[in-house]
């Protein structure tokens, strides 16, 4: 640990039991904060903040050299494989003094591509070029996605299935060639075991009352954890209610990592299903979820893993994890909103009964019954989000162009400096340090109100969120009804992160 700097990274701060060696590395990894703070105060600027929007930082990472970069690695826990996926040890690289977008290399394209393909990252508010960190609620999206969806309304445009004509074939390939590409994505076996859906709320309703609820008795029991969303709560309370049964709770931890001994013992014979999250939307601990689904066919149970907070983020290959069910949102994944997934094992889809009714569902109706059409059309009734499922395959497309597991490498190591930077700063509490931790950067600043940082920050162009970020039960357990809450992506930079402190630290 360094001693002589009075905001050393700590432990203690970090709420890592026995984690000297990621504060030493965190310690010497960055450089000093004050380098590249070039503006004076003004009446409009009282803390002097503005800067270029061309840092004059420059950054380097801290994987120099293979050798370095093993080191580095085994200390700070980097899983090198995820479900299967490599991670890979090599690809993001930068080469110290060179100009720092261009100089970090994310798999198939540097940081200043990457931002350059985002055009809303060009947006000045109020006087100040956009930082965008509200990533948890959306993401921004990449010309590409937004081509992709012009395109289709120029070229493509026709409902799907139905009519004889060219334009309903190009818009009928073109959905089914999204469906294709988010069976690939996430590692699924089956295209019919994808469907879509307006987003992660409206697939984790459709589990619950499709596949869920007709299993149900009174008595029965839904495991969740204390970690979700309320998109992953209230689903399950009303198929309680409907059906008599009750919602057993898999605590956390102080870090805010579930506490997997007592999941093991929420099981009885009772329990019917188990819905929890891959990544906390306020803590950004991510969940062991292999050893959560393991632990769940051991008692013969079915699970839903819940991906919105994660499949942006880290490698996802559902059928290395043996999910049953994995959902998300397309929003937070670069897409157009109104579109989302539930991955379903293609024997379970197929025991589930229709969520909705209506055209498109159907294979024959008559006024006594119908028959329901195959997976995955017997869930899709009615017109769905069409371009936005196209603008969908078109975000994964160019995800995996960059490559997720060296996506999920540049986040942890740019997760990894903000931690650190945000700990030094006086009076804050960063809420949520489990080890294993995604893109979440939830926290208090003593004497002041979440609005009023979150005010601050926005007139300096930065975009955080505030409030109970529908996660109330886990935001009690540690004491507050509310917090401030950065959350990063792909294409965050090293002076995001610094633009966000410089303006933390005027508080102090
Ligand atoms: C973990 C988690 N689950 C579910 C949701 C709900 O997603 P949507 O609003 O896209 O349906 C969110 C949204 O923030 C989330 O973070």
């Amino acid at each position: 640990m360094i001693t002589t700097d009075p905001f050393a990274i700590t432990e203690e701060a970090l709420g890592i039991p026995g984690a000297a060696e990621l504060t030493a590395l965190a310690n010497s990894m960055f450089p000093d904060l004050t380098e590249g703070l070039t503006a004076s105060p003004s009446a409009e600027d009282p803390f002097g903040l503005t800067v270029d929007p061309v840092s004059t930082r420059s950054y380097a990472p801290s994987v120099q050299s293979k050798t370095e970069a093993a080191e580095a690695d085994r200390r700070i826990d980097v899983p090198t494989s995820l479900s299967g996926v490599d991670v890979p040890q090599s690809d993001i690289s930068s080469e110290k003094g060179t100009s720092r977008d261009d100089s970090i290399r994310i798999g198939g394209k540097t940081l200043a591509q990457i931002r350059n393909d985002f055009p809303i990252l060009s947006e000045r508010i109020n006087g100040n070029q956009l930082v965008w960190l509200d990533n948890g609620a959306t993401t921004q999206r990449p010309r590409q996605v937004i081509d992709r969806v012009s395109y289709y309304y120029e070229h493509e445009n026709s409902n799907v299935h139905r009519g004889a004509h060219t334009l309903a074939a190009r818009s009928t390939d073109a959905y089914e060639s999204a469906r294709d590409t988010v069976r690939n994505f996430i590692g699924a076996t089956l295209s019919e075991e994808i469907i879509f859906v307006r987003g992660t709320t409206e697939a984790i309703n459709l589990v619950a009352n499709a596949y869920v609820l007709p299993q149900l008795s009174p008595g029965d029991e839904i495991i969740v954890s204390i970690l979700e969303h309320h998109a992953n709560i209230v689903p399950w309370q009303l198929i309680a209610q409907q059906s008599g049964a009750v919602i057993k709770v898999i605590p956390c931890d102080e870090t805010g990592q579930l506490i997997m001994s007592e999941y093991e013992k929420l099981f009885t014979k009772q329990t019917k299903f188990v819905a929890v999250t891959h990544v906390s939307n306020v803590l950004g601990t991510v969940t062991p979820v292999e050893e959560l689904i393991a632990v769940a066919h051991r008692h013969g149970v079915r699970i839903l893993i819940d991906g919105a907070q994660s499949v942006a983020h880290i490698p996802v290959n559902v059928s290395a994890l043996d999910a049953d069910f994995f959902v998300f949102s397309g929003h937070k994944i670069f897409a157009p909103t109104g579109i989302g997934v539930v991955y379903g094992k293609r024997e379970l889809l197929e025991a589930a009964r229709p969520y909705h009714g209506g055209g498109n569902m159907i294979a024959d109706v008559t006024f006594e019954r119908t028959i329901y059409n195959d997976i995955p059309n017997k869930f899709e009734a009615g017109t769905g989000s069409i371009a936005d499922a196209v603008g969908l395959g078109a975000a994964l497309d160019y995800l995996s162009e960059i490559g997720m597991p060296c996506v999920y490498r540049w986040e942890h190591e740019l997760l990894q400096y903000a931690m650190k930077e945000m700990t030094r700063i006086p009076g804050l509490t960063l809420i949520g340090t489990a080890l294993n931790k995604a893109s979440v950067l939830s926290f208090k600043l003593d004497g002041y109100s979440d609005e009023e940082v979150g005010k601050r920050l926005d007139s300096y162009g930065i975009a955080v969120r505030t409030g109970h970020h529908c996660a109330q039960p886990v935001l009690r357990h540690f004491g507050y009804e509310g917090s401030v809450r950065p959350t990063l992506a792909l294409y965050n930079s090293p002076d995001d992160v610094d633009a966000l402190v410089r303006v933390l630290r005027t508080f102090a």
